[in-house]
């Protein structure tokens, strides 16, 4: 799985795992973690290293790769534990390498290894130039694509570019995803690194002068064709524009009646020739609710009144939506309560907290059961909705 004669693959994949980040579900089809060997004439360079639990494996596939050579250079992308677990043994087995990374992430080298190596460090950071004899890196600064100490780089001569967390992708390279790279590389951005809208502009218009033919990834399959394709959904995901039009509805519910309230709206939204996702943020993946609520122009949020506030589901999913700079986007509410619905209130003013929501003008307040009012109000805001 070579990306060219001079860059081979030394990553692994991950199907132990559950939880990527301690909070995304990829037991499905697990996580890999990606690292490359860049040959140079003279010098030989690694790319990040791999998780904590996967470092015998990713030594195996260097020994591999490096059929008997020694690296000269180890290149941090990324200090996050998932890339830079194993950069101690690293520096360990080759004690003649150089350690190339940002002045952040030296400083992070410290926290988690005791020790920055600074008898083999070299600094690096936007413009600078590696040479490896015909073949080079070239830094791109890309911090806070995903943490602050981050680099992109690029190899001129084979027209790659390192990524790092940028277009990534949950998966593990040797399991096939039936959805494509776009549902799980859109779950994987909005979760990880959607927050950082701004960073990923930055970085993208930095790319965009460069002769690009593969985007080598920390996560997920290397890409080399069709690349326009990958760019414009990074552009639109960061710019958080809406991707497709169509309406999600995230509802919590306890006896049934917001959900059959937020099924009936779907239904009537289905009728009118919307597209609709909905989720059950008790029971659905919330990342999935995320991801989808970025994917989509509109948002419909349909809580229970709860201890005079909203359900912890739905005051999960908007702190959530919040801290990841949800944007742009029409939103309606529905809400539930007995003797006093607070939901409505509640949900409209975290909105309104939220950059560029237009909150829908119709609610549907579900009393108890649904019932006839009730049905005309969704009525209504299925019109709104879809006008
Ligand atoms: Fe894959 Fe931000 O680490």
């Amino acid at each position: 799985m070579n990306v060219s004669d001079n860059i081979a693959y030394v990553g692994v994949n991950d199907h132990d795992i559950d939880l990527f980040e301690g909070q995304y579900d990829v037991r499905a089809n697990g996580m890999s973690y990606n690292s490359y060997v860049v040959f140079g004439d003279e010098k030989i360079a690694v790319t990040d290293t791999v998780d904590v639990h996967f470092t015998d494996e990713w030594l195996a596939n260097l020994d591999s790769a490096l059929a008997g050579r020694t690296p000269d250079y180890l290149i941090v992308h990324h200090m996050e534990p998932d890339h830079s677990a194993s950069i101690a043994v690293f520096m360990e087995r080759y004690p003649e390498a150089t350690i190339v990374a940002s002045a952040p992430a030296f400083k992070m080298m410290v926290a988690y290894f005791g020790t920055d190596y600074p008898e083999r460090k070299l600094v690096v950071k936007e413009g600078a130039t590696l040479e490896l004899g015909g073949r080079s890196l070239t830094f791109i600064g890309a911090p806070n694509v995903h943490w602050p100490e981050v680099l992109f780089s690029y190899v001129p001569e084979d027209k790659v570019l390192f990524s790092a967390d940028g277009f990534g992708k949950f998966g593990a390279l040797d399991s096939e995803d039936p959805e494509g790279w776009a549902s799980e590389a859109r779950r994987y951005y909005f979760g990880i690194v959607g927050k950082f809208g701004k960073n990923v502009q930055a970085v993208l218009k930095k790319a965009a002068k460069l002769d690009i033919a593969h985007i080598c990834p920390l996560h997920g399959p290397v890409l080399s064709e069709n690349l326009g394709y990958y760019l414009d959904l990074y552009n639109t995901w960061s710019s958080y524009e809406p991707e497709d039009k169509g309406v999600t509805i995230a509802y919590s519910s306890v006896y049934g009646n917001t959900k059959q309230a937020a099924l009936e709206l779907a239904d009537a939204l289905k009728a009118r020739g919307q597209e609709v996702s909905v989720f059950d943020l008790a029971r659905d993946d919330m990342s999935e609710a995320v991801e989808n609520a970025f994917r989509y122009d509109r948002l419909v949020l349909a809580s229970i009144t709860y201890a005079g506030s909203i359900f912890p589901h739905m005051s999960t999913f908007l702190h959530t939506l919040a801290e990841h700079a949800y944007q742009n986007r029409r939103v309606a509410l529905v809400e539930a309560g007995s003797w006093a619905p607070m939901a409505a209130k509640v949900m409209r003013s975290q909105l309104e907290a939220m950059k560029d929501i237009d909150i829908c003008e119709n609610v549907v307040t579900v009393r108890g059961a649904v019932n006839d009012e009730t049905r005309t109000q969704v009525e209504a805001l299925a019109e709104e909705l879809a006008r």
